[in-house]
């Protein structure tokens, strides 16, 4: 499984030869300016709530690719009255694609297009694709629901939102970290505005003075999972 980072929470994740996208916000995002969004392969979009730092580019690539979109029931149900090709799912369920099985899990957090239209509950999926397991955690608070994963899962990687305000901060995503038993963690949803800035090595040691790693991908760069 390789994962491309394209900044904020977007997610480029390839295996076994599909293309998966997850929450693709990158033309809003001024220090993703080297990724193409008209280049960007997808299969499949993930999208873990409607807000527009996660959805943004998600109608041109679908439009273009095609690719079918799995979301929970409000989102899925708002781009499938659009003309768009949805899989619907909702906590607790998984359902097997041609690239692995992707099961919805919690998240602490809210979900509301930017026309003002409910798009339900925010969530996170875990990932079983390519013989690996990955938890991405969509925009969250830490929640003692993050504790249910590990009795189902053996996790590779956890991807967590580290940048406080919106979401959970470096500190949180630590004890999170602990919650779903996984120490090596990729950051999300931090540096895109003075909001959510972190700094890099106090953050990466905080992370390593517990024996855990934090990997903060550099924007178009790829990761082995
Ligand atoms: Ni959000
Ligand atoms: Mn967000």
């Amino acid at each position: 499984m390789k994962l491309t980072y394209f900044g904020h929470s977007a997610l480029g994740i390839e295996v076994d030869g599909f293309h998966l996208l997850v929450d693709p916000f990158i033309s809003g995002n001024p220090l993703a300016k080297s990724i193409r969004v008209d280049s960007l392969e997808a299969d499949f979009i993930l999208l873990t709530h409607a807000h527009y730092d996660h959805v943004m580019d998600m109608e041109d690539i679908a439009k273009r690719t095609g690719a079918l979109i799995i979301a929970n029931h409000e989102v899925a149900k708002y781009y499938q009255e659009k003309g768009f090709k949805c899989h619907e799912l909702n906590f607790g369920g998984s359902w097997n694609f041609d690239f692995g099985r992707v099961k919805m899990v919690y998240a602490t957090h809210s979900s509301t297009f930017l026309d003002g239209t409910n798009g339900g509950n925010p969530a996170g999926y875990v990932l079983e694709a390519g013989g690996k397991t990955i938890y991405l955690a969509g925009d969250t608070a830490l929640t003692m629901d993050m504790k249910l994963i590990p009795l189902f899962f053996k996790l590779d990687l956890a991807v967590l939102p580290i940048g406080g305000n919106f979401t959970m901060d470096v500190e949180e995503a630590l004890i999170a970290s602990d919650f779903v038993e996984c120490d090596r963690v990729v950051g999300i949803h931090y540096d895109t505005s003075d909001l959510v800035k972190i700094d890099h090595k106090e953050s990466k040691k905080r992370f390593a003075d517990k024996d855990k790693e934090l990997i903060l991908m550099e924007i178009g760069s790829d990761l082995k999972v």
